[in-house]
């Protein structure tokens, strides 16, 4: 199975982006033929600042790698180096329609506060991710639950094209995992985790180091109920018992009668040192990593290559049924 996923490289990855998409991924990696992506033309949609771009996408690398991605076995490539991409982007954008990219709650969520000042990047962004997906004839994508609408208009693209020119496209499947689709906001559980909260208290990076992972999992927003359960309407809990499951592999429930007595306090602390203790090994990987960039571009630049080549070869046939090659 042709399995496709990518992360925007905007500031450090957290564990929602880790278990929601990238173990995921990784896991898949062992039976099916995984394409991982850099999505850095997507990241540039809200300001970037140029050399906290360039850092991000050598960390994304770094991240990848050290979480598992074998590219010998693995296709790992950045999406601005396979010029397809923003190729297939525009002739989706002839395809799309404005009423479904203004339904899209992302860009809804993103643009609100900014009114007409966002780019117009952000606005076409689905169109460019459904151009990414629809390249490599990908049948499963794994992803968080916030991606499932723009999978959804990558499906109705794809049916649309095919119904309209011919049978070309594959039409691709989610993957999203129920434990670890929506990990939640450590300091607020009725919204997601996510990069580019201002508060870090939101978030755990994968960098942060002991002590900031167990000062935030201390101040994560829970509720005042005593006792432990698992209980849709203790959001803030559910989180931390499915982050603990995340870490440890242990079921929920089990977690959950564990501390039934042993209370909060006990069952934040013990979640802190299991975190430190899954991320500490994973730091070590991406600093080794980091200290070797000449290894990073060769191993992106390859990637790359090779994903070129499938790409634009799915481009000259779009081009060939749309009509845009002389006969
Ligand atoms: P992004 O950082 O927006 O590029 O997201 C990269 C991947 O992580 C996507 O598959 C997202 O759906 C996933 N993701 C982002 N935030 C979360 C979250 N809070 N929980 C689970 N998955 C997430
Ligand atoms: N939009 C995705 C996100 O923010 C990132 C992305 C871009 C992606 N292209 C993709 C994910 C293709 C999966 C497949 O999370």
């Amino acid at each position: 199975m042709r399995v496709l996923t990518g992360i925007q490289p905007t500031n450090i990855l957290h564990i929602g982006n880790y278990f929601g998409a990238l173990k995921p991924a990784i896991e898949l990696q062992r039976e099916d033929d995984l394409f991982m992506m850099i999505v850095d033309l997507h990241a540039i949609t809200v300001p970037q600042k140029p050399e906290q771009l360039q850092k991000n996408i050598a960390f994304a690398t770094a991240a990848y790698l050290a979480a598992g991605i074998d590219p010998k076995k693995a296709t790992l490539f950045q999406q601005s180096r396979v010029p397809a991409h923003a190729e297939l982007g525009w002739l989706l954008q002839t395809v799309a329609r404005m009423g479904e990219l203004e339904r899209m709650t992302q860009f809804k969520d993103k643009s609100t506060a900014k009114g007409q000042n966002v780019s117009v990047g952000l606005f076409t962004y689905p169109v460019l991710m459904a151009a990414d997906i629809l390249l490599y004839d990908t049948q499963a994508v794994p992803v968080g639950e916030d991606q499932k609408q723009h999978l959804e208009l990558t499906r109705d693209l794809a049916e649309r094209f095919n119904r309209d020119f011919g049978q070309t496209f594959v039409v691709p499947k989610p993957i999203i995992n129920i434990a670890s689709g929506r990990i939640l906001a450590l300091d607020n559980p009725d919204i997601k985790m996510s990069k580019s909260a201002p508060s870090p208290k939101n978030y755990i990076s994968l960098m942060d180091d002991a002590d900031t992972i167990r000062k935030k999992i201390k101040s994560a927003v829970t509720d005042s109920e005593s006792g432990i359960s698992i209980d849709d309407a203790r959001p803030g809990l559910k989180n931390l018992l499915a982050i603990f499951h995340l870490v440890t592999d242990e079921p929920m429930s089990e977690i959950a009668t564990r501390y039934e007595n042993k209370g909060m306090k006990n069952l934040k602390e013990d979640l802190a040192e299991a975190l430190v203790a899954h991320l500490e090994p994973l730091q070590k990987k991406i600093n080794d990593y980091l200290k070797n960039p000449d290894e990073l571009e060769k191993v992106v630049s390859d990637g790359s290559l090779k994903a070129a080549e499938i790409a634009s070869a799915k481009v000259a046939r779009v081009k060939e049924v749309m009509g845009l090659r002389l006969a």
